[in-house]
């Protein structure tokens, strides 16, 4: 027997960092996807393989382990921890597809953890609902990264368009922004988990700046929600280039992501920012009209993808 299940990857338009502090966000699938394959070992070893990702590690489960046969993939702690959580430890293979960037700020771990989980449910035939899984998904995020907010698994999971609410609920919009956005990455990996542990800092060491800035986020994506209900465009623009003015503030901003959001607002974006978390990774420029300019305007240092948000969140099939 074989399990099957895809989960996409996706951009965050409003609220990150702030949503670590239960801020409202807006986040959206994009139309990239990791796919996992599990069915038995051929021998004793439980085996996972990436040709995306060009590695391949023998797992121990029991140890949370894994020893290398190439490749040197930081994916594979979340792979081993949903092993460990949900996995009785006998051999199986594990085959990873993957064309979500990896440390791109376009959540590929929160997309692999999360079709991990589903194919392994599948595999042992445990039944879950979305938001099991989405709950499941964000404990291993948060054993992996020490500090995360339920925003990436829960899009991955649920797909869309989604405002997450203070209180943690998703609310799916039943319009998409019907624009293009376009992604630019830099050269640099985003290390999620450093970023967030940087801005809690921050906030320590400056509680009364920090705190409103962190609100003021909040206050950002409720607006951004009405206007995205709207179909305010234009507004959307300038409430992504209030935002990464905030994020400039908690110093997860880098030149070189800088340089790309000017580029991108000086060849027309209505709006562009930082989308994940920072510190390297990616930007995310709202273009209406002219996709193709601000691609080539970034593209002079570094590449670029236009994004298109998708409906479907995880998908299983036997
Ligand atoms: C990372 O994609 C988004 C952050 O807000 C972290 C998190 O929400 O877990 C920076």
């Amino acid at each position: 027997m074989e399990s099957v299940a895809s989960a996409p990857g996706k951009t965050i338009l409003f609220g990150e960092h702030s949503v670590v502090y239960s801020e409202p966000a807006i986040a959206g699938a994009v139309n990239k996807r990791a796919t996992v394959k599990i069915r038995r070992s051929r021998n004793q070893n439980t085996i996972l393989k990436s040709k995306d990702l060009n590695f391949e590690a023998i797992l121990d489960t029991r140890k949370e382990s894994y020893s290398l046969k190439h490749g040197k993939p930081g994916i594979i702690r979340y792979i081993l921890n949903a092993l460990s959580k949900f996995h009785d430890h006998t051999p199986i293979e594990i085959l990873l597809s993957i064309n979500i960037p990896i440390g791109s700020g376009l959540g590929s771990s929160a997309a692999v953890t999360v079709a991990t989980l589903a194919a392994l449910f599948d595999y042992h035939d445990i039944p879950f609902t979305k938001e099991s899984l989405a709950q499941d998904a964000y404990n291993v995020e948060l054993d992996v990264q020490g500090m995360a907010s339920p925003l990436d698994t829960i899009v991955s999971t649920y797909g869309g368009l989604i405002y997450l609410s203070r209180e943690k609920k998703p609310i799916s919009f039943t319009n998409h922004i019907n624009s293009n956005f376009v992604i630019g990455f830099t050269t640099k990996y985003g290390n999620t988990g450093k970023m967030v542990k940087n801005v809690k800092n921050l906030k320590d060491a400056y509680p009364n700046i920090i705190n409103p800035i962190i609100e003021d986020m909040g206050f950002i994506a409720n607006e951004a929600r009405i206007a995205i209900l709207k179909n305010d465009i234009s507004k959307v623009g300038e409430l992504m280039n209030i935002n990464q003015g905030l994020l400039d503030s908690l110093g997860v901003n880098t030149s070189e992501l800088s340089r790309m959001i000017y580029l991108a607002r000086k060849n027309g974006a209505l709006g562009s920012k930082i989308t994940g978390s920072g510190g390297g990774g990616s930007i995310i420029a709202l273009c209406p009209h002219n996709p193709d300019k601000v691609m080539k305007a970034i593209n002079r240092y570094d590449n670029t993808l236009k994004i298109k948000f998708s409906k479907d969140g995880v998908l299983t099939k036997d």
